[in-house]
């Protein structure tokens, strides 16, 4: 199993040339499937989501993409968000916000984790409803028990190794248990726009158990957090996890650090075993 992890493409605040440079890159890579964990525009506007869609039909492989909190019209457009919030996603990228993909060794379960508001100032922060995550573990039933089970989410549940101001997602101690029972091995998420892979653990009493999880920088956008543009590349199946980064260098993306990990029993249990800098 190759899979393609993008996320915060940010149509609307695209360097130029980068869609280009990026779609190469992927098509180079020729992964089984390419997967875009949420922020594919600035504003959420018609003219952004036109401009995923043209980048996501030039890479001709299967994809499945979930949304961010740039992805609905942002707060000043008060009606429309409070309105009709993903009207453009479902009309310009897909109709179904939580996709869900599988092959032989691979199942894959989209979530949408952006919120048009909540109880609080920061809009930008992120949750999954009961309701969702009830979902999920019921999809999941529906996983061979070979497969590798992946979870995209836009929202990432733990900081990456420097740290971060903005807020991981809501609701914790459900969302970590859902991850459990559902028996998720990966989790792929975005919105920070960092790159960091690391092993989660997950509650769940005597049946805790850890899963790994792969933060990704934005691929193609000017809005960088201290590090360059960038996307993992992600191989192996349901016992050995390999994640590795590629980052821009100026000419092109290039692959560079790894992080190797294993899955050590049959509680769905993964450790971290090698890092390559
Ligand atoms: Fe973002
Ligand atoms: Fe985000």
């Amino acid at each position: 199993m190759r899979l393609v992890h993008l996320s915060d493409l940010h149509f609307g605040a695209v360097t130029p040339d980068m869609p280009a440079f990026l779609r190469d890159a992927v098509l180079k890579v020729n992964p089984e499937v390419v997967i875009v964990s949420g922020d594919l525009t600035q504003h959420g506007r018609a003219r952004e989501f036109e401009e995923a869609r043209a980048f996501l039909d030039s890479i001709p492989l299967p994809q499945v993409v979930v949304p961010g909190n740039h992805d609905v019209p942002r707060w000043w457009m008060v009606w429309e968000r409070f309105r009709r919030p993903w009207r453009h996603f479902r009309k310009l990228v897909q109709e179904d916000l939580e996709p869900v993909w599988s092959s032989e060794g691979l199942f894959v379960i989209g979530t949408n984790s952006a919120r048009i508001a909540g109880w609080h100032l920061d809009w930008s922060r992120g949750r999954l409803s009961h309701h969702q995550m009830v979902r999920m573990v019921k999809t999941a039933q529906d996983a061979d028990a070979n497969a590798l089970r992946v979870l995209v989410v836009h929202h990432p549940p733990a900081a990456p190794p420097q740290g971060t101001r903005r807020h991981l997602i809501g609701r914790q101690r459900e969302f970590s248990q859902s991850v459990n029972i559902a028996g998720v091995d990966l989790i792929l998420a975005g919105h920070f726009h960092i790159s960091y892979a690391q092993t989660l653990r997950l509650s769940g009493g005597s049946a805790a158990r850890s899963c790994v999880l792969s933060a990704v920088s934005t691929a193609i956008s000017h809005r960088l957090k201290g590090e360059p543009n960038g996307f993992h590349v992600i191989e192996g199946d349901a016992h050995e996890i390999l994640v590795q980064a590629w980052g821009w260098n100026g000419v092109g993306y290039s692959p560079g650090r790894k992080w190797l990990f294993q899955r050590t029993d049959e509680k769905r249990d993964w450790s971290e075993v090698g890092s390559l800098v």
